[in-house]
């Protein structure tokens, strides 16, 4: 398992930090909750080892990427005989695990009957390999994380309450990177010079004001993993150790020629006015329709100006404050996608 840093130094960071610290010590399960890539991983890997079993193994599964019975034979172990093609003995997670911890990643997705086995062994500190007869001891600390709402889980039905509570001796919430502005261009500054390294650059140049701009403005929906992806490609693409990187492409899935043909033919743009005026019909809540209007032009200037926000603003010929309002309004900051 990879061991990065963990960077930031935002009062929302320092102190999931900390909590995560003080939690390290504690032989309890605990649960990580955060958005997709927000670190949930680093933290997992921080409990490990400022605990007592960090020189013992840390081993981890991901529980979404395994079909139900092969999450449990994985998590488990199975005999061998135990069903077809289970030619030999297999040695489970738990079993890897002795004497550490285990950090099941994406828990939120394991089947029900996997959840009950769980909840076993967390209750007896025991288990059978699948096809097994005889019973193993566990002796692991489980660290669960998962960026779905495990409350949201238990009422559809798809969580065992009795596992939950078992799991959450305590929970750490990871903030999104959307809280930790401080962290922003910090964040991209240690993935730059990483990718030079990588890319054997001996300096990194930096951002000019205005890439530092769209990447403060932006709202990083995907968290640290779609900045350091963002930072990397655009390092990649500018390959040079004197030039400052001078913007930044936000968003890899705009389609250049959906945006040109949006932006750049002004007989496009009239013959669309004109069928949306057509569509229009009376009776009709103006209030509603106005709101609606509004929404799709702020909409609109994000997809022009690649989500950078200052921008979008120019296009709209407001500030960006008012900008940001009326984002507030029609709660698109947290939908934002980029
Ligand atoms: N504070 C941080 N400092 C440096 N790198 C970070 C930090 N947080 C996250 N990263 C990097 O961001 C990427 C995503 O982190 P990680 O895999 O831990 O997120 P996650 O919350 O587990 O995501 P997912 O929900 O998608 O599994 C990784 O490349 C990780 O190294
Ligand atoms: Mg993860």
């Amino acid at each position: 398992m990879r061991k990065d840093c963990l960077i930031g130094e935002s009062d929302a960071f320092l102190s999931t930090l900390d909590h995560a610290s003080q939690l390290a010590t504690i032989d309890r399960p605990i649960l990580i909750l955060g958005e997709r890539g927000t670190g949930k991983e680093l933290i997992a890997q921080r409990l490990h080892f400022l605990s007592k079993r960090w020189d013992e193994p840390l081993v981890s599964l991901n529980c979404a990427a395994l079909s139900s019975g092969t999450l449990d034979s994985e998590l488990f172990g199975h005999d061998a005989g135990s069903f077809t093609g289970a030619k030999q003995r297999h040695q489970g997670r738990f079993e890897r695990a002795n004497g550490g911890s285990l950090f099941l990643d994406e828990l939120g997705t394991a089947p029900l009957t996997v959840q009950e086995k769980l909840l076993r062994v967390i209750e007896y500190g025991e288990y059978e390999r699948v096809g097994g007869s005889h019973t193993l001891k566990a002796d692991v600390r489980l660290i669960c994380a998962t960026n779905q709402n495990p409350q949201d889980l238990v009422v559809e039905k798809k969580f065992r309450a009795d596992l939950l509570d078992r799991l959450s001796f305590d929970v750490i919430h990871l903030p999104p990177l959307r809280y930790r502005e401080q962290d922003v261009l910090l964040l991209a500054e240690h993935f730059a010079i990483k990718m030079c390294q990588e890319m054997n650059l001996r300096y990194f140049a930096g951002f000019s004001y205005y890439a530092q701009q769209q990447i403060l403005d932006y709202d990083w929906p995907g968290n640290v993993r779609e900045l350091r992806n963002c930072i990397e490609r655009a390092v990649f693409k500018h390959n040079h150790e004197e030039a400052q990187i001078e913007s930044i492409q936000l968003n890899p899935f705009l389609s250049p020629w959906e945006d040109s043909q949006l932006t750049s033919s002004p007989s496009a743009i009239l013959n669309a006015q004109k069928r949306e005026e057509q569509a229009i019909s009376l009776p009709l809540n103006l209030k509603q329709f106005q709101i609606e209007q509004e929404k799709a032009l702020l909409e609109q200037a994000l997809l022009k100006s690649q989500h950078h926000q200052r921008k979008a603003a120019e296009e709209l010929g407001i500030t960006y404050h008012q900008f940001r309002g009326l984002l507030k309004k029609h709660q698109l900051l947290t939908t934002i996608k980029g």
